[in-house]
């Protein structure tokens, strides 16, 4: 399960391999451990993405950073990039391991608590409004779907929305060599991260 992530990243930071922070937290840190244990995945293992609804924010080229850096538009880019990568893996694999996205959906988890309006400029106007709305939304809830997904055998190569059913990707994000790209990129980034 891979579930780290978040748009922790108020200013534009860069990892010492010289990553964007948001983009190494949520895709390639994720990827390169996905990676170094594929050896150790057996048949009947599962890998579970966690990615999230965001992804839809990042308009145009998957492979080009946001235009202007807010730490929610770092996020929606690399949980674009994440899911294209999943999806890749998952046809590479071809059914041996069950490979699948899920977005959890809203949750007042310790990231969600750390946000401020600085992370989402858009919605700075009606900030004690969102908060009211992300402090009742639930973390176990929230962990329904992904949970079920590492428990049992439902498919593979799919992105689950939070109420527990598979949606079709956007026609966009469904070109093979697009997601292997996103495969690819990560592959290439994980030999520069250092111990
Ligand atoms: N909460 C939501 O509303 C929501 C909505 C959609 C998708 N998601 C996704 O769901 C997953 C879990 O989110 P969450 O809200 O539970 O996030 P969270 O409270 O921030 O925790 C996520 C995990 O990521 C780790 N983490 C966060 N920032 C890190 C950093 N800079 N370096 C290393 N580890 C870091 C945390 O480690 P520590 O415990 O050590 O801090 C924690 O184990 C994420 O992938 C997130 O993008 C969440």
């Amino acid at each position: 399960m891979n579930n780290v992530g978040g748009g922790a990243f108020a200013q534009r930071t860069v990892t010492r391999e010289g990553h964007e922070a948001t983009l190494a937290l949520n895709y390639l840190g994720p990827i390169a451990l996905t990676r170094a244990l594929l050896p150790l995945l057996s048949p009947r293992s599962r890998v579970v993405q966690v990615v999230s609804s965001a992804f839809g924010m990042h308009r145009g080229d998957p492979f080009a950073a946001p235009a202007r850096y807010t730490a929610v538009a770092a996020y929606a880019h690399a949980k674009l990039l994440s899911l294209l990568a999943t999806m890749s893996l998952a046809r590479q694999l071809d059914g041996t391991v069950t490979v699948n996205a899920v977005n959890p959906g809203m949750a007042w988890t310790p990231g969600v608590q750390a946000l401020t309006p600085r992370a989402v400029p858009a919605w700075r106007w009606i900030w004690p409004l969102v908060r009211a709305v992300q402090r009742r939304a639930s973390p176990e809830k929230a962990a329904r779907t992904p949970t079920r997904l590492a428990l049992t055998p439902d498919g593979t190569g799919r992105f689950y929305e939070s109420n527990g059913t598979a949606q079709t990707l956007p026609d966009r994000l469904r070109d093979p060599h697009l997601q292997d790209r996103a495969w690819q990129y990560a592959a290439a980034a994980a030999t520069t991260i250092k111990e």
